[in-house]
């Protein structure tokens, strides 16, 4: 079982690994963010006191040499909990690449077994925070389940702000949101986060809508459990050899629709430091000798919401002087 000091040991790895990425902060060079971001991460993993197992990382061990699926990682020692482990080292390269807005480092735990092995493909995706839930289907047209969460949430369809990634795969779905009457804010990248500002009234955002990335998609499930919202996912394939490679995962059948349960089971922990300010982390802010990072700390059991604002002195934590 996950103890429940495991999510405040776990924002130590989402702080390193924010730190060295921000390092980069609009330098042009996505791949360099990210690396650093991995390393930095996988660097602090072996101060954790867990048996993990990577089931959401880089990539499959051919691609990733870090932080990849199936890699153990934590202390290990034997009475060491087991978790599964879903991360996300930067999510947002080419935000922060770019010095725009939304990029974090994330990572979610839970139970072994607990956490959907989602293959490296695309997801389908729709999520509303705790007032929307129980309103979505994504078997339903956008414009259904529009209607559905503004009667759950009380309000009209006009007043929903329906944040959707800037893609032309999104042309059809875009021009029936616009048509339904909703609003529309648009994103360049991170749809983890947007999901997550679902949850929070002060984003001014209600749903997240579209395709992204399926493993974005479990780790954001798993936030959403903490925070009492509610998501539903559906693997979105491009050809046949990611259908394949999702049946070797173990996906029997590749149209299922997951729930938010479905893809993050009991109890489970989410911890997310700002790469880059944006809705609700701030960015990583350097100055003489240090740096300042704001995180968030949630579980699911509690439904716990915990800011760390934390400030770093790197002359006192040589680990961290990038
Ligand atoms: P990276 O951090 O890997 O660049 O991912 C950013 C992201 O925008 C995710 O938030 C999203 O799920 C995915 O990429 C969307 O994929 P694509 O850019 O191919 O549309």
């Amino acid at each position: 079982m996950m103890d429940r000091n495991i999510g405040l040991e776990a924002v130590r790895l989402t702080e390193a690994a924010a730190m060295a990425s921000a390092r980069l902060m609009g330098r042009g060079d996505e791949k360099a963010a990210d690396q650093a971001a991995v390393d930095a991460m996988r660097k602090a993993f072996n101060a954790l006191h867990i048996r993990g197992t990577i089931v959401i990382g880089e990539g499959e061990r051919d691609e990733a040499p870090m932080l990849y699926i199936g890699e153990k990682v934590g202390r290990g020692a034997a009475d060491d909990p087991e978790v599964d482990i879903a991360l996300d080292p930067l999510e947002g390269t080419t935000i922060t690449a770019t010095g725009g807005p939304n990029a974090l480092s994330v990572i979610a735990m839970s139970d072994k077994g607990n956490l959907l092995n989602a293959p490296d493909t695309y997801m389908d995706k729709i999520a509303v925070g705790p007032s929307g839930a129980g309103a979505i289907d994504l078997r339903k047209s956008p414009t259904q389940n529009l209607r559905a969460i503004a009667d759950r949430k009380g309000v009209y369809v006009e007043d929903l702000t329906v944040i959707i990634l800037n893609r032309p795969r999104h042309e059809k779905l875009i021009a029936e949101v616009r048509q339904s009457g909703a609003r529309i804010k648009l994103i360049g990248d991170g749809d983890v986060s947007a999901a997550i500002a679902t949850c929070f009234i002060e984003t001014g955002v209600d749903v997240l809508m579209g395709i992204g990335g399926a493993p974005e998609g479990v780790i954001a499930a798993a936030a959403l459990r903490c925070c009492g919202g509610d998501m539903q996912g559906r693997l979105a394939f491009r050809n046949d050899k990611e259908i394949e490679r999702a049946r070797k995962m173990g996906i029997a059948d590749p149209n299922r629709i997951y729930t938010v349960e479905e893809m993050a089971k009991g109890p489970v922990i989410f911890a997310a430091t700002g790469v880059t300010s944006g809705d609700f982390l701030k960015g990583v802010r350097f100055f003489k000798g240090g740096a300042a990072t704001q995180s968030v700390v949630m579980r699911s059991k509690s439904h716990t919401i915990r800011y760390l604002e934390t400030t770093h002195f790197f002359e006192h934590k040589p680990s961290f002087a990038l």
